[in-house]
């Protein structure tokens, strides 16, 4: 058992005494099962299935392919590095957590109900400080209420059906701390996104796995996330990857990451309408 698990055990969850099982230093507790996604259940773990056997950096240019690691990188640094190292952080729909390399601060417990997403976790994140694999349904979490101080999401909530969302933002509300930090990250449904979308599938590409996608934007996400802000002014509606469309095939090299922060400073509009993401950042302390 490794001594990350043991704290958790002590100090997050809340089912200590039932029977948990490891392999590769992924943990359950059991019963991920789901009501609404199995489909996008099957078609990860078969995607993830067949990646198995690949080396790190394989890996990472895979996932290089669909998410900016300058912009989620810096974000996922600057976050874990905001609470405190005895704090606890959950990233909903963990998936390979690669924005977690090279990250310190808060204890993070990466949680994905696909095993096999889990298993490609475990090898990219070899090196990586203090991140546990946890194998369950966001929907039912074996966490204790009110013990986890951040709660971290990218690119998970967009495909949830809405009773699972419902039941997703009330676990997410019941193991928050009343002071805790909250980042969601979702795509964006501005005409370049929805446009450069229609037009690959116009042309015939096939999605990668059978899932929803709610083409939800600010406003809307800040209303989903309501339950998780002590005050409606601790929710904040930002933007991010303006310079990042890999649909367009367009993914910088030296990704220009100062301008993107002035221009979502100093200019919202265009930053609504070039950004990739919204994120909703919820700040309780
Ligand atoms: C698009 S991937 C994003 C992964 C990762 N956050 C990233 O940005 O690379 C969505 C992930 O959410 C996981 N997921 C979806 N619904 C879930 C649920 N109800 N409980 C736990 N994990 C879930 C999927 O297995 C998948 O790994």
């Amino acid at each position: 058992m490794s001594q990350l698990f043991e704290q958790a055990l002590r100090e997050i969850f809340d089912r200590p005494r039932m029977a948990f099982s490891s392999a590769e230093d992924v943990y359950s507790f059991g019963g991920n099962s789901t009501s609404g996604q199995a489909a996008e259940l099957f078609g990860r773990e078969q995607i993830n299935l067949g990646l198995r056997g690949r080396t790190k950096d394989q890996l990472l240019g895979e996932v290089a392919q669909h998410h900016s690691f300058a912009v989620m990188g810096t974000k996922a640094r600057a976050f874990r590095a905001s609470l405190a190292p005895s704090d606890w952080i959950v990233d909903i729909g963990g998936g390979t957590g690669w924005y977690w390399m090279a990250t310190r601060g808060a204890r993070v417990v990466l949680v994905d109900f696909s095993r096999e997403t889990l298993s490609l976790a475990q090898s990219i994140l070899s090196e990586a400080d203090e991140v546990l694999c946890l194998h369950a349904n966001a929907e039912s979490l074996p966490i204790a209420s009110s013990t986890i101080s951040g709660l971290w999401s990218v690119q998970v909530l967009q495909h949830m059906p809405d009773l699972v969302l419902g039941n997703v933002v009330r676990e997410a509300k019941r193991i928050l701390r009343p002071n805790s930090r909250v980042e969601i990250c979702n795509l964006n449904p501005n005409l370049l996104n929805r446009g450069s979308r229609w037009l690959r599938l116009a042309r015939g590409a096939r999605l990668p796995v059978n899932y929803e996608l709610n083409v939800a934007g600010g406003p809307e996400w800040r209303a989903c996330l309501a339950p998780l802000a002590r005050r409606p002014e601790n929710a904040r509606i930002q933007y991010s990857e303006l310079f990042f469309h890999p649909r367009l095939h367009f993914r910088p090299v030296r990704y220009p990451i100062s301008l993107e922060n002035i221009l979502v400073r100093a200019l919202p509009l265009l930053a609504r309408w070039m950004a990739r993401q919204v994120n909703i950042s919820i700040d309780n302390a």
